[in-house]
């Protein structure tokens, strides 16, 4: 038996395990699994009768036992727009009151007032907003994110939106540079001229420090030709290429995107059958942000046109001040079923492996299988099948990232744990202490 691979980290006692490793529509749902992982990779998932003849624990071996709970693998939310400052409850309130994001944003608030209190904020101001959020990501069972730059617009000012957000925290973290998101306004008028500085001093500055970028291809923002000026730059600085197309007005961003092979095109609230189909066949995954259609009361994205199309879809939050203030992804799965004609186990796909696919981590994370990262989520109920249906509340109670157990009823763990006492469900047990729940066996 001593062939038996050690683990560094156990699962047990799960109600229910969603692995979402099998073909869609099925989830790959597992029940009486347990799942080991070593040096925060998964290295074994099997009958739970069979873990003590077929991995090795030892004193070292942190075991998490669900007691009975479902678990899933991590959210994977692919599009948020984490580091800025402000507030923009007013304009969320004129909105109600009848006037356009369009409009607001012509005018000079919008992204603008947002890049306005950005730029004005320290950097310690701007990483202590970005720790916030992150941990509410990970309470909310989102164990990575893909976070844009996008509100500083100048080099200085991107520079520190990007370096808040790679502050040390447990949750994964892509990164994108967005800094053609708006024209600042010390460029008023002349926006070619400041996706010249984008392509020749932004980008390169900034490009060993992010893996994609991102432009805001529509009406009110940059326009078809000035996005494939700037994604053409990213792409020979070594960049993976996202576009957020046809949100406000269908202007061609998503026949962009499959013409330039971007890993992803984000919102598509107004793509047509043609766009899904150029989507589909260029392999570009489509990340839907229902959120975004619910704060703006606009249209939702042709989720059914492009699955039928054959893309690959995610689901998102699109957190950001103005348009969908939400780090919440079991919201987005709510309204993408609610609203937006996906089925529970459609959404929960594309909030997992659908987001993998589209920040290019398909091989890595967003599901439960030997060799990708130990990345999980213990629900507060025993079947997955609650998500969307018991909305409007947190159903997550722990998160695991990496092997290591880093949300516990909402405390986020960010240093090596001392205190592995849990109450509840969830028990951690590391260096082979007994907590007296009586729910262990020692596994040799
Ligand atoms: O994805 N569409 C552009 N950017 C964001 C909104 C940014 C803002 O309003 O601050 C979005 O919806
Ligand atoms: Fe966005």
């Amino acid at each position: 038996m001593s062939d038996r691979p050690a683990c560094d980290f156990l699962l047990t006692g799960a109600g229910e395990l969603v692995t979402v490793a099998s073909a869609a529509p099925d989830l790959g749902v597992l029940t009486g699994a347990a799942l080991a992982a070593r040096d925060g990779r998964i290295i074994w998932i099997g009958d739970e009768s069979r873990v003590t003849s077929e991995v090795k624990t030892d004193d070292d071996t942190t075991v998490v036992d669900a007691g009975g709970l479902a678990v899933l693998p991590g959210f994977v939310d692919a599009h948020t727009h984490a580091v800025f400052a402000g507030d923009r409850s007013e304009e969320y309130a004129a909105r109600l009151r009848g006037a356009s994001y369009l409009e607001i944003m012509a005018g000079g608030g919008g992204i603008a007032e947002t890049v306005r209190a950005t730029r004005a904020a320290s950097p310690d101001e701007l990483a202590a907003l970005a720790r916030r959020r992150f941990s509410s990501f990970l309470r909310h069972g989102t164990t990575t994110i893909e976070t844009k730059t996008g509100y500083g617009l100048s080099l200085a000012a991107e520079r520190v939106c990007l370096e808040a957000a790679q502050i040390e925290h447990p949750l994964r973290r892509v990164h994108t540079l967005l800094s053609a998101h708006a024209v600042p306004p010390e460029f008023s008028g002349r926006a070619d001229a400041y996706v010249d500085l984008v392509c020749d001093e932004i980008l390169p500055a900034l490009a060993g420090g992010a893996e994609f970028c991102d432009v805001f291809c529509d009406e009110g923002a940059f326009t078809v030709e000035q996005a494939r000026r700037v994604l053409t730059r990213a792409h020979q600085l070594g960049l993976g290429l996202k576009i957020h197309a046809e949100q406000l007005a269908r202007t061609g961003g998503a026949q962009l995107a499959a013409e330039l092979g971007c890993v992803s095109a984000d919102h598509l609230e107004r793509a047509t059958a043609d766009d899904c189909r150029a989507l589909a066949a260029a392999g570009v995954s489509a990340v839907l942000l229902p959120g975004t259609s619910y704060t703006l009361r606009m249209p939702y994205a042709p989720a059914r046109a492009l699955l039928d199309a054959g893309a690959e879809i995610a689901l998102a939050t699109d957190f950001n001040p103005g348009s969908s203030y939400c780090e919440n992804l079991q919201m987005a799965i709510s309204l993408a079923c609610q609203q937006g004609g996906l089925t529970p186990d459609e959404a929960l796909r594309a909030a997992t492996l659908g987001g993998a696919a589209a920040i290019g981590r398909r091989a890595d994370l967003g599901s439960l299988e030997v060799g990708k990262a130990c990345d999980l989520i213990i629900l507060e109920t025993e079947s997955h099948r609650e998500l969307p249906y018991h909305y409007g509340v947190n159903r997550v109670a722990a998160a695991v990232i990496g092997g290591r157990l880093v949300m516990h009823e909402g405390d986020v763990l960010e240093d090596d744990q001392e205190g592995h006492e849990h109450s509840g469900h969830v028990h951690d047990h590391e260096h082979g202490e007994d907590c007296g729940c009586g729910e262990h066996e020692a596994a040799t």
